[in-house]
């Protein structure tokens, strides 16, 4: 090679290094509006992942389920179209059966059994079945507190009170069966279709945590709250399997490292945040009932007729007992 040619070459490898990398941007797909749990968890994860990188990965969220019904996003991820994905626990449940375990009615009963069971080694166990039954994997906890039921006809204190409403639940086995043995026959329907159902009074109601109720507008189109606590909603903040596998080692204890980060600040934001938004929907004019007899019937019927039925899909009834255990209750 002559001296030009070298000179030459040697300058464009020069340049080549001092090149600043780009970064890679990841997009973040979120379910729910603006002001809620979800939005909390992402924005806790792209301002630690930036940090925990340098700079070399961003994410950014697209909010509203603009890039897909929370279900569907599931499976964007799972085939590489999508990255990241935060949405509600129950819209993975058809994808990975055993993660149902968290759905059963009455499992959870407060925030630290919600954190309990993901951060520790039921958490652990159901991101490795996860992966393997769904293609995404689970790096942060959102934390939603209970699905309260909202309508917009009467207020609502006994199993008796609920019938004759038309509810609408999620496309999950599990609150399928829940709303059935209260008597009643739930409408299974998409996230994204919900709003305009309940606009349009197809549905008469839907149950969701405080916080979704608020980052959805909810109180625009329901007047009544009745506070259940048959269901901890988690949400999680999942990556493709495919994304993941591309990265680099240190790349991954980033991207994880940003995914423990956002948990934390997801139970922070909970507590310190859930009691206001209950007040401000009040002050929106929503009136909330409490459910009678300390909800008694509610939970009798849910948790003798429910849990037996979906002892296998979940991976038999030692699951359930293994987390009922670790949660220092009695096995079922
Ligand atoms: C649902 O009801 O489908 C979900 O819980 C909605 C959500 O992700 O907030």
């Amino acid at each position: 090679m002559g001296y030009f040619n070298r000179v030459f070459t040697g300058s464009v490898i020069m340049a080549m290094l001092a090149l600043p990398v780009a970064a890679k941007e990841y997009r973040v797909a979120v379910g729910d509006g603006a002001g809620g749990t979800q939005e909390a968890l992402g924005k806790a994860f792209a301002e630690a992942l930036a940090k925990e990188s340098g700079g070399e990965m961003t994410a950014k969220l697209f909010l509203n389920g603009q890039l897909g019904d929370e279900q569907d996003t599931v499976t964007a991820a799972a085939t590489g179209t999508l990255d990241f994905s935060i949405l509600a626990i129950n819209n993975i449940t058809p994808f990975s059966p055993s993660v149902g375990t968290l759905t059963l009615p009455y499992v959870i009963l407060s925030q630290d059994d919600a954190e309990k069971l993901t951060q520790g080694e039921v958490g652990q166990k159901m991101i490795e079945q996860t992966v393997e039954d769904a293609g995404v994997r689970i790096i942060g906890w959102g934390y939603s507190g209970f699905r309260v039921l909202t309508n917009s006809k009467r207020p609502v204190a006994t199993v008796d009170d609920l019938k004759g409403l038309v509810i609408r639940v999620p496309k999950n086995d599990i609150m399928i069966e829940t709303y059935k043995s209260w008597g009643v026959n739930p409408t299974p329907m998409a996230w994204g279709e919900t709003f305009a159902a309940l606009q349009q009074k197809v549905v008469d109601g839907q149950d969701n945590p405080y916080m979704t109720i608020y980052s959805m507008k909810f109180d625009e189109v329901q007047k009544y709250i009745t506070d259940l606590r048959y269901l901890f909603s988690i949400e999680p903040l999942v990556v493709s399997e495919a994304t993941f596998s591309s990265l680099s080692e240190d790349e991954q204890k980033q991207v994880l490292a940003a995914g423990q980060a956002a948990t934390k600040a997801s139970a922070e934001f909970l507590r310190a945040e859930e009691a206001k938004i209950r007040e401000e929907l009040v002050s929106r004019g929503m009136e909330i009932t409490a459910p009678a007899d300390e909800e008694k019937q509610f939970i009798e019927l849910a948790t003798t007729t429910v849990w037996p039925k979906f002892y296998d899909q979940i991976g038999g009834k030692e699951h359930l007992d293994e987390v009922l255990t670790s949660l220092g209750r009695p096995p079922a």
